[in-house]
Parts: C-alpha cells; sequence; structure tokens
C-alpha cells in the first residue's frame, strides 16, 4: 500500500474517531485512487444500523470524477436489494474536517467479503487436501440463487425505479463497466423469500458506470458480465482449457457462445443452469436472453428446485447449503485489494438518512 494511500487514511479514521459517536474504524481497501475504511456506529437503539463504509478519492481530478460518478449511479438505483445503499450522516464529520464533498461517499456496510475471495476460499474447501473432494462444485441450489441475485442486479440498473422488476418501460441503458469478482459483494441474507438460506450478493463501484439512453444493448453488455461471473462460480476460477467458440446444442436451441468452459456442460451442474448461463454469454446479442425470461426461469428454479430435484444429495440440503457459505465466509481471513478506475459526471446527493 502506498504512503499516500496510508496518510489518507489514517486522516479519515481520524475524523471518525474524534466523534464519539463513532467506534472502532479500520482500512478496508487502498488501491491507486483511494482509499476504504469501515467505522462503526455506536448505537445501542438502533442494532440494524451499525456500521458503514467511506470511500475516498486522492490524487486528482480522475479519482475525482469516478467517485463522482458512483455517486450519481448509487444515487439513481438507491432502494435496490442488490445495489448498497448511499447513506446521509447528519453532522458529518467529514464537512467539518474540509475533505472536499466530491472526495467521499458513504454507503451500508456489505459484510462477508467479495466474490473473488469466497471463490478462492470455497476452491480452498472444497477441493484441499482430500482427494475425495477433487472437482466438487458449489451446490446447484446455492448457485440458482446467486444467479437470481446478479439478475436482480442488472433489472435494478435496467429499470432503476421499479424495485428490481422488470417494467414495460424502455430500459435505462446503464451499462456497469467493471463487473468481475472483486466488484461484488455477498451479505447476510436479508428477511425475504429470496434469500433464506443464502448470501445476497450486492454490485459495487459504480466508478465506471455509464448510459447511452434507452439502450437494449446495455442489457446484453451486463449480462455477458454476470454470465462471466457465473461461470467464475461454478468453475471456482479453474476453467478446463478451451479456445474454441462452442456451439450450445440444447432442448432444440442451438446458438454459438462466449462461456467456452461450459460446453460440453460440466457434470454435476444443473444443464438448465449452464444452459441459461451460456445464453447471457451467447455471442449473437439477439439470443441471449430478456432480463424477464431470465428472472422468471431463475424465480421458478429457486422456488421449485428442493433438496429432491437434486436427488436429496446432502449437499443441496437449505442447511448444508447455509453451513458451507457460512464456513467459507467468516472461517476464513479477510482480503484486501488494489486495483484502479477512471471516468466521471456529475452527482447530486439524495442518500439515505441512517441515524
Ligand atoms: N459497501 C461495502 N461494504 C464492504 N466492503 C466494501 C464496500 N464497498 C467496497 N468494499 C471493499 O472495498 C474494496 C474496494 O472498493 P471498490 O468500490 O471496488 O473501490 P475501487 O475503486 O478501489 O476498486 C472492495 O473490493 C471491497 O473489498
Ligand atoms: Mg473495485
Amino acid at each position: 500500500m502506498s504512503k499516500e494511500a496510508v496518510k489518507q487514511a489514517e486522516e479519515l479514521k481520524v475524523v471518525f474517531r474524534r466523534d464519539p459517536r463513532f467506534e472502532s474504524v479500520s482500512l478496508i481497501a487502498s488501491g491507486g485512487y483511494g482509499s476504504a475504511i469501515r467505522v462503526r456506529y455506536r448505537d445501542p437503539n438502533l442494532p440494524t444500523l451499525r456500521e458503514f463504509l467511506v470511500k475516498r478519492a486522492f490524487k486528482g481530478p480522475e479519482a475525482r470524477d469516478a467517485l463522482m460518478t458512483e455517486r450519481k449511479y448509487l444515487t439513481r438505483l438507491r432502494n435496490n436489494r442488490h445495489i448498497p445503499e448511499l447513506y446521509n450522516i447528519p453532522e458529518n464529520p467529514l464537512r467539518n474536517a474540509r475533505i472536499d464533498r466530491r472526495d467521499w461517499i458513504i454507503m451500508e456496510w456489505v459484510g462477508c467479503g467479495t466474490l473473488e475471495s469466497f471463490i478462492t476460499l470455497a476452491k480452498g474447501k472444497l477441493r484441499g487436501g482430500q482427494r475425495k473432494n477433487q472437482n466438487r462444485k458449489l451446490p446447484n441450489r446455492l448457485l440458482w440463487s446467486l444467479f437470481l441475485c446478479l439478475i436482480r442486479g442488472c433489472i435494478a440498473m435496467a429499470w432503476p425505479d421499479a424495485r428490481e422488476n422488470p417494467t414495460n418501460e424502455p430500459p435505462t441503458g446503464i451499462v456497469h463497466g467493471d463487473m468481475h469478482p472483486r466488484n461484488v459483494l455477498l451479505g447476510e441474507p436479508p428477511r425475504d423469500e429470496e434469500h433464506t438460506f443464502t448470501p445476497i450478493l450486492k454490485m459495487i463501484d459504480f466508478g465506471l458506470a455509464s448510459e447511452q439512453g434507452p439502450n437494449p444493448t446495455a442489457q446484453e453488455i451486463n449480462l455477458l458480465d454476470i454470465g462471466d461471473l457465473m461461470v467464475a462460480l461454478i468453475h471456482l476460477n479453474e476453467p478446463p482449457y478451451a479456445y474454441e467458440t462452442p456451439t450450445v446444442d440444447f432442448n432444440n436451441r442451438r446458438f454459438k457462445t462466449d462461456a467456452r468452459s461450459l460446453v460440453p456442460f460440466p457434470p454435476d451442474i444443473d444443464p438448465s443452469l449452464v444452459f441459461l448461463v451460456c445464453s447471457c454469454m451467447a455471442t449473437e446479442f439477439d439470443i441471449r436472453p430478456s432480463l424477464d425470461s431470465l428472472l422468471q426461469n431463475a424465480l421458478r428454479a429457486v422456488r421449485e428446485k428442493t433438496p429432491a430435484f437434486f436427488r436429496n444429495s446432502r449437499e443441496e440440503q437449505d442447511n448444508a447449503i447455509r453451513e458451507l457459505w457460512q464456513d467459507i465466509v467468516y472461517n476464513a481471513p479477510v482480503e484486501e485489494s488494489e486495483e484502479e478506475k477512471d471516468d466521471g459526471d456529475d452527482y447530486e446527493s439524495e442518500e439515505d438518512d441512517i441515524f
């Protein structure tokens, strides 16, 4: 970590530590363009709002522009479950500390690490050491549920004001533009029907997001990105070598796909899931499914594919899935990440009040 990053993060920490409302401030990440700290909030009356993330840009206009872009999109995408909420803190100590308003954002803390660390740790857990566990994959029902989260995130970008349901309005044309496993976070399941025994995924880091007016192509680009994330989850980042663009041939459908490592379909993975991921990554945009049909398919799978559908195997039971991901997420060291971004635009400010 650069000296400058450490200095900036220290400065942020001091600002929050001076205020008795906040405690236990820690550095989360730091890269070429900024740093992030986690702040715990001391208020026994509000047990659910205990922490948040402060992300700060430094080193010149590019970082500031990216952060302003991020603020703009997080503002537009507020009230969507698969995107972190921006927070507004009364008597925000950053304002008194003369840290420029354009250089920081405060958002919901999403507490179970990145998808990248999840994949790495899952691989270690499922494949590590014991020979009989070689080639084990994540349970199908967990994969379906994580896929549903990613689909909901894409729907949020397409129709930001519809609470993650497709509508008949034209989609926005918002492209995330930087969707990789370090920019997707896992969080504890919210209390809803879709995340009972599985974590929620939230898309972060909108510093490179863009929009080209109502634009169906944006959806196809986001679909390709979530397809890639699913490939990483299915193969736990160890895809078999594949150099050709294969043809998928399934249920009377034939098309070419960029999901090279999924053809032939991997054993032990629900072929309907593999087919959908392949279709998100179809080389022809026309073949890629609509968000609505993807949602319907994923919802049906999450609701109807009980353990019985998977021959009642032990690892597909609710409890086994819950134990598995919690073990992966909580019994492992926290990671740090370093990466870069730029881009820019104006911002408006309509964050949620948190206290
Ligand atoms: N809302 C959040 N809750 C918890 N951790 C976060 C949150 N946002 C970011 N992080 C952590 O900080 C890292 C960097 O954040 P990110 O927004 O991706 O910034 P960068 O522009 O540096 O990539 C993430 O990979 C993640 O580990
Ligand atoms: Mg990032």
